[in-house]
């Protein structure tokens, strides 16, 4: 193959358009992971005339996403919060929106005191690994079910020097010892029957990491009871849901005992994040 940079990219956009709903930024991320060069590279050297092996994996990647593979499974990462994060199918891959979920816990606790924080349903670890290196004085448990996904979370905790993030097997918080001063989560949330599932790069993630019974909050009821047994008396607990889970997931909170309830918004202005506390105990600091 002799094409160069700028005819493989032109080629690859007219493929994906209809199939992707950013032809153009797919191609030049694909093409600048197979040259192992960053994107300003294309740009700089349309001319380029790529390597026979970097030609070929760019255009078997760029089948595989005619096909709906996600770009991020495609090349095996993916940045959350400033940090570059390996990823792969046995997990979701991190979304913005899980931003806000970061924020307010950053918020809500003291950032010099020590805090034992429980991420349940780590994924990768961007969650985790993102309030660990904020936060160097806290103790973060990276909680999920399988050994791959754990393997996944320990690689991306030693590439990203994450020392107080401990990954953890657990169905839950069913491994998980207390007192906790916060659990954060961005657990399955979709119905089981939601047309979602089955359209764009959802439908590569894994159902186990996205569905939660026939309404959705399946999860979310097992974490608000199983949490507020193992938090501290004023122990804080942040979920993220759907944008139209916001009251539910507050009655959830209020009837497993959580106080202090509320429900931080999106950039769009959907309900995203509730979060509540654990009843205040008489010696409890923040
Ligand atoms: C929506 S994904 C969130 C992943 C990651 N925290 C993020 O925000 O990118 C939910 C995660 O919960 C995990 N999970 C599902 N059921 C679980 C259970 N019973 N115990 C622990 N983790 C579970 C899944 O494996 C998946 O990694």
């Amino acid at each position: 193959m002799t094409a160069s940079v700028g005819e493989l990219l032109r080629a690859a956009r007219q493929r994906l358009d209809g199939h992707s709903p950013s032809a153009d930024l797919d191609a030049r991320v694909l093409m600048a992971h197979c040259l192992g060069k960053p994107t300003s590279f294309l740009f700089t050297w349309p001319e380029h005339i790529p390597r026979d092996s970097e030609a070929r994996q760019f255009q078997e990647w760029v089948a595989r996403r005619v096909a709906g593979e996600p770009v991020a499974y495609l090349i095996g990462r993916r940045e959350f919060y400033g940090h570059e994060f390996l990823v792969s199918p046995d997990t979701l891959i991190p979304r913005p929106d899980t931003e806000l979920l970061l924020d307010t816990v950053l918020d809500s606790l003291s950032a010099d005191r020590p805090q034992r924080v429980a991420d349940l349903g780590t994924g990768t670890g961007a969650i985790a690994i993102s309030l660990a290196l904020a936060r160097p004085a806290w103790q973060v448990i990276a909680v999920d079910t399988s050994t791959a996904i754990l393997d996944l979370v320990e690689r991306n905790r030693q590439r990203l020097g994450a020392g107080n993030v401990q990954p953890l097997q657990s169905n839950w918080c069913s491994q998980l010892q207390g007192p906790l001063d916060a659990v954060v989560s961005n657990p399955p949330y979709i119905p089981d029957d939601d047309p979602h599932l089955e359209e764009g790069d959802v439908r590569f993630e894994p159902r186990t990491a996205l569905a939660a019974g026939s309404d959705g909050l399946a999860d979310i009821r097992i974490i608000a009871a199983q949490s507020h047994e193992r938090l501290r008396a004023g122990g804080l607990l942040a979920l993220e849901h759907g944008y139209d889970q916001g009251e539910a997931v507050r009655q959830i909170l209020h009837d497993a005992g959580f106080i202090g309830i509320e429900t931080r918004r999106d950039l769009a202005g959907h309900d995203r994040v509730t979060l509540g506390r654990t009843p205040p105990g008489d010696t409890d600091a923040q």
